[in-house]
């Protein structure tokens, strides 16, 4: 038996590009290992978004040296935002890495695993703009999620925002959207297959079809037929899509640029039930000088309607965001307007990071660094101004009835169960152990207290409260089961 271990850096579009070999290779007869003493190959999905995943990357191959002497036909693979970046450059710096495959070549892990074994050292890091790299099987019976229940689906990839500081636009290439029928279909068949909750993936994900209806129109307006269409819809009429199908409880999606946040959106946050109201919206900064070096194209009043637009149309609406302190020449003034919008904005939660230069941005480029002394300070004083945020928001909270969905067990331990609800907030609760509850459930959940990382609940009242049942069992094809509606 041939197991493969896949090792993640990064964002939630790398777990799920993590999934997607790990699925790719089950499809090929590997089989997935355990650990790294057990695995016969090791892939590595790398991040570069910050200089410091970057450096924990080359610090775990100095280490899989070692590893990679210790059984002969070892296979060692470097993919993901590194992988694309440095390509044929890290085969050359590290003699133990085998192959490595950039962020479109995903497709190619199983035959360049197989020509390792064969002993060809190889990096396929090509770009394509063909919708080919969509093309991956559906999921293997023994693939097993990171969550029961929940699965991400990619709607688009790449993105043409360029921010100064972002090194996604160089690691993931041009924005595209995948067809509709295309995403559709695996939404129906992760939710015949069990899955209630789905999370959309995109870099700049509510962008989804964009070009193609911009080309579209142009093509029309030289009278071309319609036998080109890509198949693309709009964001908020493809939320509305998904929403239809049978069994899918919840619909996420990470992360929207605000810029896209139009009014078809707005609007189906306030229309379709199965749309969580939450939305994690990257804001960046508070600063409109700092806004306009970063090249968001918003200003921080741009910013605010959209969030109070948002809240209006589905009240209780949870927002959560990403922002970089210590940006070049961010002056104290700056830094207090972005204290001031995090405030302005209730933010429930965020990422706070320190400005890290990436090569090849225009940021880069950009004269007056903030010394890192300053920037650490800042990062502290905005963390404490968001636990604070968080806390209250937690307690705000208490003496609700929600919805969760179990993940597993707590992290506090003590036979505690561990799920989110439809804000995507933490919720750790205690149940009888005469009730079974098992990953994937739904489990309805009284809140008794709040802290800073979560909420703390026991099980509703029986009967209404023991497992729901709402979750059939696995691998039944036709439940036709609505559970829509479930009150976050
Ligand atoms: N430095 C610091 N943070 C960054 N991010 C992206 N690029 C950088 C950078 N060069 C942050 C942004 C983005 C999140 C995923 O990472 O806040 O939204
Ligand atoms: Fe990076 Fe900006 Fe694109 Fe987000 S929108 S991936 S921050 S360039």
């Amino acid at each position: 038996m041939q197991r493969v271990l896949v090792r993640t850096y990064g964002c939630q579009m790398n777990v799920h590009d993590t999934e997607k070999v790990e699925n790719l290779l089950l499809h090929h007869g590997w089989t997935l290992a355990e650990d790294l003493d057990c695995a016969e190959f090791l892939v590595i999905n790398t991040c570069s978004i910050r200089e410091k995943a970057e450096h924990s990357l080359y610090s775990d191959l100095g280490r899989l040296r070692e590893w990679k002497q210790a059984q002969p036909g070892r296979v060692l693979a470097v993919g993901g935002c590194v992988a694309q970046q440095v390509g044929d450059a890290l085969l050359r710096r590290f003699p133990q890495v085998d192959f490595v495959f950039g962020t479109h070549n995903v497709r190619w892990v199983s035959a360049m695993a197989e020509a390792a074994r064969a002993g060809q050292r190889q990096a396929r890091v090509e770009e394509t703009a063909s919708l080919e790299r969509f093309d991956l099987p559906e999921r293997h019976p023994d693939f097993v999620g990171a969550t029961p229940g929940r699965a991400f689906v990619t709607v688009m990839e790449g993105c043409d925002m360029f921010c100064s500081f972002c090194i996604v636009p160089r690691t993931r290439g041009r924005e595209i959207s995948r067809p509709a029928d295309a995403i559709l279909a695996e939404a129906r068949q992760l939710a015949s297959g069990g899955v209630c909750e789905v999370t959309l993936l995109g870099q700049t994900v509510n962008a989804y079809g964009r070009h193609d209806r911009r080309r579209a129109e142009t093509r029309r307006a030289h009278g071309a037929a319609a036998e080109d269409d890509p198949g693309t819809i709009d964001f908020a009429t493809l939320l509305g899509r998904l929403a239809d199908i049978p069994g899918l409880a919840r619909i996420r999606y990470t992360s929207p640029h605000p810029l896209f946040v139009d009014d078809a959106l707005i609007r189906a946050h306030g229309e379709i039930e199965a749309l969580c109201p939450h939305v994690h919206l990257p804001v960046q900064s508070g600063s409109d000088v700092v806004l306009e070096r970063m090249r968001r194209r918003y200003t921080h009043v741009d910013y605010l309607r959209t969030a109070d637009r948002l809240r209006a149309a589905r009240p209780g609406l949870v927002l959560t965001s990403d922002v970089i302190v210590g940006f070049p020449g961010e002056t104290d003034a700056d830094f207090q307007a972005t204290l001031a919008l995090v405030r302005a904005a209730g933010f429930v939660d965020s990422f706070s990071f320190k400005y890290s230069p990436r090569p090849g941005t225009a940021a880069a480029e950009l004269p007056d660094a903030v010394p890192p002394e300053v920037a650490q300070a800042r990062l502290e004083e905005l963390q404490a101004l968001q636990s604070q945020q968080t806390l209250d928001y937690h307690r705000s909270r208490v003496g609700e009835e929600v919805a969760v969905l179990v993940s597993g067990e707590s992290r506090r331990g003590g036979g505690q169960h561990a799920g989110r609800d439809q804000a995507h907030r933490v919720v750790n609760f205690e149940a009888p152990q005469t009730v079974a509850i098992e990953p994937g459930d739904f489990a309805r959940v009284r809140i008794v207290e709040a802290t800073p990382h979560s909420l703390i609940g026991t099980l509703a009242d029986p009967p209404a409260g023991v497992r729901t049942s709402l979750k059939p069992s696995r691998g039944a094809t036709d439940r036709g089961i609505r559970i829509q509606g479930i009150p976050g």
